[in-house]
């Protein structure tokens, strides 16, 4: 198998945060703590009290999972901005935001972005959030506001350019999920929303998707088109990938020796302007062998196996160089 597309790791400045507040733990309580959190939420369960209850937990959470969620929403936010070139967001809200990752991320991606919000029920992460936050490099993360408060859909809408929702509506009953996703929509000019790359996952992004079809907006990515999902139910499940570098510290959180982990991941990007949608997606690993690539894609026609060979000049070049989760063709490459 071919390896996941790399995204960069943490900023240097929230790493070393990171290991500061880690290390006012000794390791047995943290891992203690990774060890309560990856179960439960492996068991996919929507919370009815919030899941992360001691500080431990909430540094934990933040040593050994925001890492993978800074990684896969940074590979989201950098495929939405090469779908909208000219989109260059000034505000940012967070829902569900824990300790920040996807205002790091978001600010890395768009530098255009001047004031980011990170609204979260759980007071320990708004201040371990905040407290990483202090020393960031970017003025809209370092001066970034902190709200404590609930998805509220009977709560004005947050009103933003660009509003992301990552890795939150697993928690949150399924009856009361699509009203967050109207909600969340209703005033942002770009919505985020993204998921653990399991079956589970992919099911509450694809009726996210359909409802944000319904509702007028336009899908920026991974979808190509805005006709039914063609992914067998059941059977598959739309997913990406993406690879981050382990920490020492995370490392040793995860008890793993690889240098590395995959993230895997769902996504919707919908916006209120039409965007420069992909032709197609590759949806798995590219198979590539001697003069030949075979692509999965995922076009309006649905899906389908492209064979690119060598006499196909840039298109083979171009295929050659796709990962998992591009769009196809590159019009940058293939002409
Ligand atoms: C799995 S964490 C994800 C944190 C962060 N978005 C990330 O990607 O790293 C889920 C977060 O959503 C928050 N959350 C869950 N339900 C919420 C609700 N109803 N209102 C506000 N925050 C909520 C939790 O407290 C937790 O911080």
């Amino acid at each position: 198998m071919r390896e996941s597309p790399i995204v960069p790791g943490l900023p240097e400045t929230l790493r070393s945060a990171l290991d500061e507040e880690l290390g006012k733990y000794p390791q047995n309580r943290l891992t203690q703590s990774v060890e309560r959190l990856s179960t439960r939420y492996r068991e996919n369960a929507p919370a009815s009290a919030p899941i992360l209850s001691s500080e431990a937990d909430i540094a934990a959470y933040a040593g050994y999972r925001m890492p993978a969620t800074y990684a896969a929403v940074h590979a989201v936010l950098a495929e939405a901005a090469l779908r909208a070139p000219g989109f260059a967001p000034r505000t940012q809200i967070d829902i569900g935001g824990g300790t920040g990752a996807a205002i790091w991320a978001a600010t890395d991606v768009w530098p255009t972005l001047e004031e980011s919000t990170v609204v979260e029920q759980v007071p320990g992460a708004i201040e371990l959030g905040r407290r990483l936050a202090e020393n960031a490099g970017d003025k809209a993360v370092r001066g970034a506001t902190w709200r404590r408060g609930l998805i509220d859909p009977a709560a004005p809408a947050p009103e933003a350019d660009l509003v992301t929702l990552s890795y939150v509506l697993g928690e949150l009953p399924e009856a009361r999920r699509a009203d967050t996703v109207r909600w969340l929509s209703a005033k942002a000019s770009m919505l985020v929303l993204i998921e653990p790359g399991t079956p589970a996952g992919y099911e509450r992004i694809v009726a996210a998707r359909d409802q944000l079809v319904e509702l007028g907006l336009s899908l920026v990515a991974p979808c190509p088109h805005e006709g039914a999902c063609p992914i067998p139910r059941g059977k598959d499940w739309c997913h990406f990938s993406a690879r981050l570098p382990r920490t020492g510290l995370h490392r040793q959180l995860k008890s793993g020796t690889l240098g590395f982990e995959d993230e895997k991941f769902s996504y919707v990007v919908a916006s209120r302007t039409a965007p420069e949608r992909a032709d197609a997606r590759v949806l798995r690993h590219p198979a590539k062998r001697k003069g030949m690539v075979s692509l999965s894609l995922c076009a309006e026609s649905g899906l389908t196996e492209k064979i690119v060979t060598k006499r196909h000049g840039p298109a083979y070049r171009a295929a050659r160089d796709a990962e998992w989760g591009d769009a196809w063709p590159d019009h940058s490459t293939v002409d």
